[in-house]
């Protein structure tokens, strides 16, 4: 009743409502346009600008993805972060009317399960403003005050009532646990490779990122590849040579539990290399709005052909990069998926258009590919086959890595993207008016396999090494955390959708 109320007095205007997520406490909080005054976006932070080479910054990781620490052993419940215990409370005092294009700040307590407020940070919250009503969303920033307090701070770009849903991904405590993993043990999963003899007779072995994950290390075989130093690993098979690995496919995950222990329109249109405000964009209605540039909406088959025609796609990465492939395979009935005889989950694929001379490529990253037995030889490098592209204004590149790489310590998603980030730069060079577009990774992984805490951190390895390279960035991560639907890391159509929207509008960006 009260919320008719306040609509039927704001004309004009609009309420947010406010709630946690666990504690429906409901704050009433009016918001008013200025008359004239387009809202702004937020100011762009200064984008992560690498000051050294890649690999200079790189070898400061513990820089880059600093964390605030755990404390103590973490292995107590009691003493760990509670949602049930934990509040907010608005930064400052509540004010009768908020304007449209201003911030709602908020600050969090964490507290234990025994209600003891939390001294140190560390804890993964993920905030989100939504209209559900409206199908609109924007992330939260949260900033870890590191005493277990958390500032949060949420643009307000759209009309209407509004909810802050806070969810607690990880505790601190659970986050020591994550950290552990990638420090103590080299792997969460293996791999499995199969070696074929001239006679047909085959012997399979375990694979992994690090010879001493395959068994003793003068009997493995080393795969190194010549360009890019990208090192993989198998033991060496009883009797066949090293050189007849010729199957690739998943094994096993190794046994862990975590157990306890309306809006604003910017004129610019969508290039690479812009800078990429936080949040990046926001949605309405359905629709992602971009923060940084005039993103563009390709509702009809025709538009999305308009765009593409002329051009030749290459997408690679993983199954999420995957689902932008079968989106466009799926809404544009004259793009005809080509049977190249792949094995479907790890391709390559390929659809075409010929009357329009579109092609799209899609293929799965190299190893440490988790997949169904694949040939070995239709797990090509990244790095090289960019090396192997000509590039120039009818050349798409699409890279969406990072979910295959939260099993293993850091250090081995640094090496691919180093090799990686040479070759789009190479390829820049040679031909400025290449597209190249990253995929961040997106949210989902609740295990300590793939968690969300991983994929941040793998996030931030993503933008630092392309940080200083004209490319586009699509953030599938605030892209998936932004309308309170259920966690999923194949991203449902609504989402993939948006991301292919903002993705194209990169290609063409007016
Ligand atoms: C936490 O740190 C912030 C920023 O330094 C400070 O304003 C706040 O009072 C601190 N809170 C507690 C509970 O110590």
């Amino acid at each position: 009743a009260p919320r008719d109320l306040m609509i039927l007095i704001a004309f004009a205007c609009c309420i947010f409502t406010w709630f946690f997520f666990l504690y429906p406490q409901i704050l009433y909080i009016r918001v008013s346009w200025r008359d004239g005054t387009v809202p702004l976006p937020p100011q762009p932070h200064p984008a992560c600008k690498s000051s050294g080479s890649f690999l200079q910054e790189l070898s400061d990781l513990t820089h880059l993805l600093h964390w605030p620490p755990t404390p103590g052993d973490g292995g107590n419940l009691l003493s760990s972060t509670s949602p049930q215990t934990s509040t907010y409370h608005l930064r400052g005092p509540s004010q009768a009317s908020y304007t449209l294009g201003g911030y709602l700040e908020a600050v969090l307590v964490a507290r234990d399960h025994q209600g003891r407020p939390k001294t140190h940070g560390g804890d993964l919250f993920r905030a989100q403003l939504l209209s559900p009503y409206l199908k609109a969303g924007v992330p939260g920033d949260i900033r870890d005050l590191e005493n277990g307090t958390y500032l949060l701070t949420f643009p307000l770009l759209w009309a209407g009532q509004v909810q802050v849903q806070v969810r607690l991904i990880h505790s601190s405590e659970a986050v020591g646990v994550l950290r552990g993993i990638w420090r103590d043990q080299w792997a969460t999963v293996d791999f499995t490779g199969y070696f074929r003899g001239p006679t047909g007779h085959e012997e399979i072995v375990t694979c992994n990122v690090n010879p001493l994950l395959t068994g003793e290390e003068e009997s493995t075989c080393h795969y190194r590849d010549e360009d890019t130093g990208e090192l993989w690993f198998c033991a060496r098979p009883p009797t066949l040579p090293c050189d007849s690995l010729v199957g690739h496919s998943s094994g096993h995950y190794w046994n862990h539990r975590l157990g306890y222990r309306p809006l604003v329109s910017p004129q610019q249109p969508c290039r690479p290399g812009i800078p990429g405000p936080r949040p990046s964009g926001f949605y309405h209605r359905a629709v992602w709005h971009s923060l940084s540039c005039s993103g563009r909406s390709f509702s009809t088959a025709a538009s999305v052909l308009g765009c593409l025609a002329g051009r030749i796609v290459h997408m690679m990465g993983d199954s999420t990069l995957r689902q932008w492939w079968e989106y466009l395979r799926d809404t544009v009935p004259s793009l005809k998926p080509v049977d190249l005889h792949a094995t479907y989950h790890t391709g390559p694929l390929m659809a075409v258009e010929t009357t329009r001379d579109i092609v799209l490529h899609w293929r799965a990253h190299s190893w440490p590919l988790r997949s169904l037995r694949t040939p070995v030889a239709s797990l090509h490098s990244v790095a090289r086959e960019l090396g192997g592209l000509a590039g120039g204004p009818h050349t798409v590149v699409v890279l969406g890595l990072g979910a295959h790489f939260t099993t293993f310590p850091p250090s081995v998603f640094v090496q691919r993207l180093a090799g990686i980030r040479a070759a789009v730069a190479a390829l820049l060079a040679r031909e400025p008016h290449t597209l190249v577009v990253i995929k961040l990774a997106n949210t989902g992984y609740k295990s300590v396999y793939g968690s969300d805490w991983f994929t941040l951190q793998v996030n931030r390895l993503l933008r630092a090494a392309f940080a200083d390279l004209r490319v586009a960035f699509v953030d599938a991560w605030e892209m998936t955390s932004s309308l309170g639907l259920p966690d999923r890391i194949h991203p449902g159509r609504l989402i993939v959708r948006n991301e292919v929207n903002v993705f194209l509008s990169f290609v063409c960006p007016t």
